[in-house]
């Protein structure tokens, strides 16, 4: 069989995801500033990787993709766009670009880039809420949204950032770092999806396996990125990590190192792949996700 590669998902599934937001925040609200704030952001591009994974992790369990995937997907990246938008706040990472356009908060003022991110965070909610499956479903998955998002998840690894800033941290303290600050969206992005799919427990703890790997690979490589790259090529300015005084995987351990470190859990993203492919799941639409680490 023909392997599925990332590029071909991308060119299916995020026109439908960007055009399902571009359309729907138009209805978010009638505070125009509010509301230009947010879209902004939101349309300033990104690689919409965490509604792609969500969409992709249908696919592998043999769903089809209809408009309440696409909400459920499209506020996945509402939330992690408020994400972005607080992390580069002059007091968070003090960022000027991002998406290849100035941060929120150059273009609306600190004061509207926190309301930004608050509508967004709300309207992430909503949409999930909104959206046609089960309300045993939707609790479920708002729970588990809530929890990675919240003071267990994201928030709690932002928080294990800034306090950290300017000291050295120990590699586990570290990894807790990464997977939650980035970890825990990713991986609900990939779970929800076995959720809403009433998917049978060991398939959803192979899930949450995946999602646990993919998100730390994630942030590994977004550390190697802001190293290697240039501003042009990330859209956000490069080798920022080290000037702002980030604890991060080159940082702590030197590129060679953090490669092997990489290589390691990707190796393990191949092993969980092996056994979910034993359990009626096409497991080619996420390993094609392992490609964006080519
Ligand atoms: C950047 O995420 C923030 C991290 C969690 C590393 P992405 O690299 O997915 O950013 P966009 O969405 O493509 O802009
Ligand atoms: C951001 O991590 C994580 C969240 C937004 C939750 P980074 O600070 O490394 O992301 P970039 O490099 O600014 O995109
Ligand atoms: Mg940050
Ligand atoms: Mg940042
Ligand atoms: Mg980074």
């Amino acid at each position: 069989m023909k392997k599925i590669n990332l590029q071909s998902l991308i060119d299916e599934y995020v026109p439908q995801i960007n055009d399902f937001l571009v359309s729907k925040l138009k209805t978010a609200g009638s505070e125009a500033t509010l509301i230009d704030s947010m879209s902004y952001s939101v349309m300033a591009g990104g690689k919409r990787l965490r509604p792609l994974l969500c969409i992709c992790t249908f696919l592998a369990l043999h769903q089809k993709i209809d408009s309440d995937k696409i909400q459920l997907a499209s506020a996945i990246e509402l939330l992690h766009t408020y994400s972005l938008i607080h992390d580069d706040l002059p007091s968070m990472d003090n960022d000027d670009l991002r998406r290849g356009k100035p941060t929120n908060h150059k273009k609306y003022g600190e004061a509207m880039a926190i309301l930004a991110g608050d509508g967004l965070q709300a309207l992430a909610f909503d949409w999930m809420a909104t959206t046609h499956f089960s309300n045993e479903v939707k609790i479920n998955a708002i729970k588990q949204f809530a929890e990675a998002v919240g003071p267990k998840g994201m928030v709690s690894g932002q928080s294990r950032d800034i306090v950290s800033t300017g000291k050295k941290i120990s590699l586990p303290e570290l990894k807790k770092l990464h997977s939650e600050k980035t970890g825990a969206l990713i991986n609900f992005a990939i779970k929800v999806s076995g959720i809403v799919s009433n998917a049978n427990e060991d398939i959803i703890s192979l899930l949450n396996e995946f999602g646990n790997y993919y998100g730390l690979a994630f942030q590994i490589y977004d550390d190697i990125l802001d190293v290697t790259k240039t501003s042009a090529e990330l859209g956000k300015t490069a080798n920022k990590d080290l000037v702002e005084g980030k604890n991060t995987y080159p940082t702590l351990l030197g590129m060679k190192e953090t490669q092997v470190e990489l290589k390691k859990v990707l190796s393990k993203l191949d092993d969980v792949l092996n056994q979910l492919s034993l359990l009626d799941v096409n497991t080619d639409y996420l390993a094609a996700f392992i490609d964006y680490f080519k």
